[in-house]
């Protein structure tokens, strides 16, 4: 599968209406909506009063990522944001299976994120109950860094997991994804593509998307 998820930290933030219009236009598949606290990474980026608005301006699915601490508080209110997906750092949660169940139960699915340094192997037990696994391929917090070459080796990593266990999740990559990172994360497995900076900054996003999404097929 190969799904492109463009990044809404990458928008300019005041013209979100002319940036949603692209959006829509584009072949992207999920809205990534980065929501930082400060404290779990060290920046702030918006909250729930920016996602109300955003959320009314299209109909492709929502993919909250929560790069704040104790994201489980949340869970009703990113649902009722009409989110498909719940994203959340397993860093984060200390009850994490508690958190997929309530995720499950608010009718979203649930995506789980890895920083960099966390092995993949830390979600050995739980890899049959996530809709998605995303591994950072940047450290989160910031839009436009570099891509963590290493990363390739741990979504096959990840990938072989999958496999063995039998368990259906997606794998999501977020953070320096290009025309230049893209292939090579084809090629090692990987599903949903967030992109911030590659398609926001590009002179024609709908085009940029439509590269990507060639470059990933
Ligand atoms: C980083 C965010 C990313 C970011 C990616 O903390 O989670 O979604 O927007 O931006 P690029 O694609 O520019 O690396
Ligand atoms: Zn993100």
């Amino acid at each position: 599968m190969n799904l492109i998820a463009p990044s809404l930290l990458a928008a300019n933030f005041a013209n979100l209406e002319r940036e949603m219009e692209w959006f829509n236009q584009s072949e992207a598949d999920w809205l990534h909506l980065d929501v930082m606290d400060g404290v779990f990474v060290p920046n702030i980026s918006f909250g729930f009063p920016v996602l109300e608005h955003v959320a009314r301006l299209t109909t492709k699915p929502l993919d909250v990522h929560l790069m704040i601490v104790q994201p489980e508080k949340f869970i009703s209110q990113v649902r009722d944001l009409g989110a498909a997906i719940m994203n959340v750092h397993q860093e984060a949660c200390v009850h994490l299976h508690r958190t997929i169940q309530q995720i499950h139960e608010a009718g979203m699915k649930a995506a789980v994120t890895l920083n960099p340094a966390t092995p993949v192997a830390t979600l050995e037990e739980i890899i049959c109950d996530v809709d998605v696994v995303m591994l950072m391929t940047v450290n989160p917090g910031f839009g436009a860094q570099k891509f963590i070459e290493h990363s390739l080796d741990k979504v096959r990593r990840l990938r072989q997991l999958i496999t063995a266990s039998g368990s259906q999740a997606l794998i999501e990559v977020d953070g320096g994804v290009n025309r230049k990172t893209a292939p090579n994360l084809a090629a090692a497995g990987v599903d949903v593509y967030v992109t911030g900076s590659a398609v926001f900054g590009a002179p024609d996003p709908i085009e940029e998307v439509k590269v990507l999404k060639q470059l990933t097929s």
